[in-house]
């Protein structure tokens, strides 16, 4: 039985270049495309992807959506829509959680072996970096603790600060 800290990884790079089974896209309510991490995802995935997310009607804040991954190399992309950081007070911590939880029981739902994220809302959505990687690593822990797939969740950074955060809040997990 592999412990928990051999299921979660920290990887600094482009998500769209990962070979796991699910990449989550930090995706807006319209599921239409936009800048960021999702641009880059609808830009490797190539034009089918836009045509199957016109079909599923968008996504509410806080839960996720599933497709096939097309031209990347992962075989799905499950489309999440984190909050918007309206200063903490809306309820974001709460819906940032359930963006994890929600790809990952979906995930689970799909036999994915491995998953990677993004750093969800912290770049557009403005959410505080610190507390989002906390909530990140909170959420997804204790899925795998009470699941046995997904086989490993990466945590994919954009850069090196980022990997960071995500290696203290793990740390702490550990001594808590
Ligand atoms: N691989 C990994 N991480 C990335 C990549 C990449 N290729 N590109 C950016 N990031 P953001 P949000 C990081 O803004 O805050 C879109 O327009 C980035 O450094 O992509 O949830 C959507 O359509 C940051 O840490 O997503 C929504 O409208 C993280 O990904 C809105 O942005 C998330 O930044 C969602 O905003």
């Amino acid at each position: 039985m592999s412990t928990l800290g051999d299921r979660i990884r920290i990887h600094t790079g482009d998500i769209t270049r990962l070979s796991v089974d699910a990449i989550v896209n930090a995706a807006n309510s319209s599921l239409l495309g936009g800048g960021g991490v999702d641009g880059a995802i609808h830009r490797a995935a190539g034009p089918e992807l836009l045509a199957e997310c016109r079909m599923l009607n968008g996504c509410k804040t806080g839960d996720a959506k599933l497709t096939k991954g097309y031209r990347l190399p992962a075989r799905y992309v499950i489309h999440t829509v984190g909050p918007v950081w309206q200063g903490g007070g809306k309820g974001e911590a709460e819906l940032l959680a359930s963006c994890y939880r929600r790809s990952l029981e979906i995930a689970l739902g799909h036999d994915c072996r491995t998953v990677a994220f993004p750093a969800i809302s912290t770049g557009i959505y403005g959410y505080p970096k610190d507390q989002a990687t906390e909530i990140a690593v909170g959420a997804v822990s204790g899925f795998l603790q009470q699941n046995a797939a997904p086989d490993t969740v990466t945590f994919c950074c954009f850069d090196e600060p980022m990997a960071e955060l995500y290696r203290r809040a793990v740390a702490a997990i550990g001594e808590g």
